[in-house]
């Protein structure tokens, strides 16, 4: 699957095979969520792997009560280390680029996966620290359920004309 094709196709996925993701395939996700661009080259992020069914179930049901997330077989967590940056208050762009890749990674080797909102959301990132020992200064990010889909939505076309400006704001962008 080429880069393009990757993005028009990816969909956020919520049902797993029982069926666990191999070391090294992990590893390719991880390596594509770091190899994001990153303001002044910070990569001011860490990832923390949750694989243990207890742990993981409790971060699913705390996160999405009415079980829509299914059972995931592993879930990385996308975090900031604010004390890592090299501009001040990048960090949350910088791991939203780390976040798509892993994405988009796990698609194109064939995983499902799903971006679900930690910060900003106070009381997420608090459970995920609280859980996985992150220390204080580390902003939880993003949790990412991951694994074998056992669902798949086609891929939807989202290009909107009128959100496109060319040469000036309100001018009609005519891309054929
Ligand atoms: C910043 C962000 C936060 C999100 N948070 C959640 C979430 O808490 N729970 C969830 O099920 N999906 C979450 N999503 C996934 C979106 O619902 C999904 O990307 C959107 O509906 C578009 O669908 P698609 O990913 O299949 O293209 C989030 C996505 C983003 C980018």
């Amino acid at each position: 699957m080429d880069a393009l094709e990757a993005i028009v196709t990816r969909r956020s996925l919520r049902a797993w095979e029982d069926r666990p993701i191999s070391g090294p395939l992990l590893r390719q996700t991880l390596a594509a969520a770091m190899q994001a661009p990153s303001a002044g080259n910070a990569q001011p992020w860490h990832f923390v792997i949750v694989e243990e069914a207890e742990r993981l179930g409790e971060l699913v049901r705390a996160f999405h009560p009415g079980g829509d997330l299914g059972r995931p077989p592993a879930a990385v967590v996308v975090c900031g280390d604010p004390t890592l940056e090299k501009f001040q208050g990048f960090w949350p762009l910088d791991c939203a680029a780390a976040t798509e890749n892993l994405l988009l990674a796990a698609h194109a080797l064939g995983l499902g996966a799903v971006w679900v909102a930690a910060y900003p959301i106070a009381e997420r990132e608090q459970k995920l620290r609280a859980m996985l020992g992150i220390p204080a200064h580390v902003v939880p990010f993003a949790f990412v359920p991951l694994g074998w889909p056992a669902e798949s939505k086609p891929g939807e076309d989202r290009y909107q004309e009128a959100r496109v400006h060319r040469g000036r704001w309100g001018r009609l962008a005519l891309v054929a």
